[in-house]
C-alpha cells in the first residue's frame, strides 16, 4: 500500500492538521461578507485551507469559487483566470446562465491592428476585467447567493502592475453583501505591502488570518492514527520526525510518506527506519535548497548560517568569528529581504530572534549529516 501522506498538491480537509481556529475565523468572516487575508510561507497549507473554506460556504449555500493567479504576467491573463475559474467551478443552471453571459462580456485581450496575433490592452484600465470582477454582482442580482472568492497567489497581481490592485478594489468595494473575499499570497513582503499600507486602505481593512507551523500534538495524533489505518507504528522515529520538521507542515508530510514507505506492513519503525527515511526525505528536497542557496547574496548567506545556527545572535562576535557576518546597517536588509521572500520567520526562543521557515535548509546549514 502507498503511503497516506500528500506533500505535493494541496490536502483535502480530512487530512488537514490543526488550523481550526483558523477556519473558524475565516467562516465567521465570510459568513457576514467581510473581507480577509490569509497569510503563511509558502506549504503552509494555505490553498488547503482556502479549499475547505469554499467547500464549507458551498454547504452553507454561497458560490464558492477559487482563482489561483500563479503565472499570470498581463492584465488580460488575470482577466482570464477570473473567466476560466467561474466556466470550471460553477455548475447546474448558474453554469448554463454563465455560458451565455459570458459571451456578453468585453473581451479580454484586443486584435492588433494588422489583425496578426493578439495585443494585450493598455494594463490598469482592462475593461475586460472590471467586467469578470463584476460577476459576483451579476450572480447575486440573480440567485441571491453570496459569492465566497479565494484569490489565491494574489500577490501576482501587484507585480504585473503596481496599479494593478486599484482596479480590483474600485470594482469589489461595491460588491457589499454579494461576495465575501479571501486573499492569500505566497509572498509575505507583497502581501504586507499591500494590505498593511493605508494607501491601499480597501485591501487594509481585509483582517489578517496567520498560518504558523502545526502543534507538534496534533502532528503527533495526526501521524500516529494514519500510520495505524495502515497497519504500521511510527515507533520511537515519531520524536525525531517532528523535531525534524519543526511544525513545517509539509516538510512533516514529506517526512511521513518516506517513515511509512520504509516500515513493513504490521510492524514498527525504529532508529535505521528513521534514518532511511531522512535521508530519502532530504534527498528530494536538495534540488531547491541548492535554488535558494543560489539566489542569495554573499551577506544574505551568512545571515542565515548564523540565524540557521539558533545559539548566535546576528550583531554578536561570535557571528562575526564564526560566519564572517561583520556588524554593519545591511545586516537588518538583508534580514527583511529573507523575511520577504518568505525564507525566516520570528522566533523568539532564537537567539538572532529569528527561524529558518524551512527546517531543511536550516539542517543543512548546520551541516547536519
Ligand atoms: N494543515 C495541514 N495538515 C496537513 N498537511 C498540511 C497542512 N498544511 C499543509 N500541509 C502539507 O503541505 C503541503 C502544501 O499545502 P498547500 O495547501 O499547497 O500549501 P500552500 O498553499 O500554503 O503553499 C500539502 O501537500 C501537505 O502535505
Ligand atoms: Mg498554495
Amino acid at each position: 500500500m502507498t503511503s497516506p501522506f500528500i506533500y505535493e498538491e494541496p490536502v483535502a480537509s480530512d487530512d488537514l492538521v490543526g488550523r481550526a481556529a483558523e477556519l473558524a475565523s475565516l467562516r465567521d468572516r465570510t459568513a457576514d461578507a467581510r473581507n480577509s487575508r490569509l497569510e503563511g510561507p509558502r506549504r503552509f497549507g494555505k490553498t488547503s485551507l482556502l479549499r475547505t473554506l469554499l467547500a464549507d460556504a458551498e454547504r452553507d449555500g454561497a458560490v464558492p469559487v477559487e482563482v489561483n493567479f500563479l503565472g499570470c504576467v498581463t492584465t488580460a491573463d488575470v482577466a482570464q483566470r477570473i473567466e476560466r475559474a467561474y466556466s470550471r467551478q460553477l455548475d447546474g443552471p448558474l453554469r448554463r446562465w454563465f455560458d451565455g453571459l459570458v459571451r456578453t462580456l468585453q473581451p479580454t485581450v484586443s486584435a492588433a491592428p494588422g489583425g496578426v496575433g493578439v495585443r494585450a490592452r493598455p494594463q490598469a484600465g482592462a475593461p475586460g476585467l472590471l467586467d469578470r470582477l463584476a460577476l459576483p454582482r451579476r450572480i447575486h442580482e440573480r440567485t441571491g447567493r453570496q459569492c465566497v472568492i479565494a484569490f489565491d497567489e494574489f500577490q501576482e497581481v501587484l507585480r504585473i502592475d503596481p496599479a494593478l490592485p486599484g482596479v480590483f478594489r474600485s470594482e469589489l468595494e461595491t460588491h457589499g453583501a454579494a461576495a465575501a473575499y479571501v486573499f492569500s499570497g505566497s509572498h509575505p513582503g507583497m502581501m504586507r505591502e499591500l494590505f498593511a499600507d493605508r494607501r491601499h486602505a480597501f485591501f487594509a481593512q481585509a483582517s489578517p488570518v496567520e498560518l504558523g507551523p502545526l502543534p507538534p500534538d496534533a502532528l503527533a495524533d495526526h501521524l500516529a492514527a494514519r500510520f495505524a489505518q495502515g497497519r504500521r507504528d511510527p515507533g520511537e522515529a515519531l520524536g525525531p520526525l517532528l523535531d525534524a520538521a519543526e511544525g513545517h507542515p509539509q516538510r512533516a508530510m514529506l517526512l511521513a510518506h518516506h517513515l511509512y514507505q520504509q516500515t513493513p506492513a504490521g510492524g514498527t519503525a525504529d532508529v535505521e527506519t528513521w534514518t532511511r527515511a531522512l535521508a530519502l526525505a532530504r534527498r528530494e528536497v536538495d534540488g531547491e535548497v541548492t535554488v535558494v542557496w543560489d539566489s542569495c547574496t554573499g551577506l544574505e548567506r551568512r545571515v542565515l548560517r548564523t540565524i540557521a545556527h539558533r545559539t548566535v545572535a546576528l550583531a554578536s562576535r561570535d557571528a562575526a568569528d564564526r560566519f564572517g557576518l561583520a556588524k554593519s546597517g545591511s545586516t537588518p536588509i538583508a534580514v527583511e529581504r529573507l523575511v520577504g521572500d518568505g525564507h525566516l520567520m520570528r522566533d523568539e526562543s532564537s537567539r538572532s530572534g529569528w527561524r529558518l521557515v524551512d527546517p531543511f535548509l536550516a539542517a543543512w546549514l548546520r551541516g547536519e549529516e
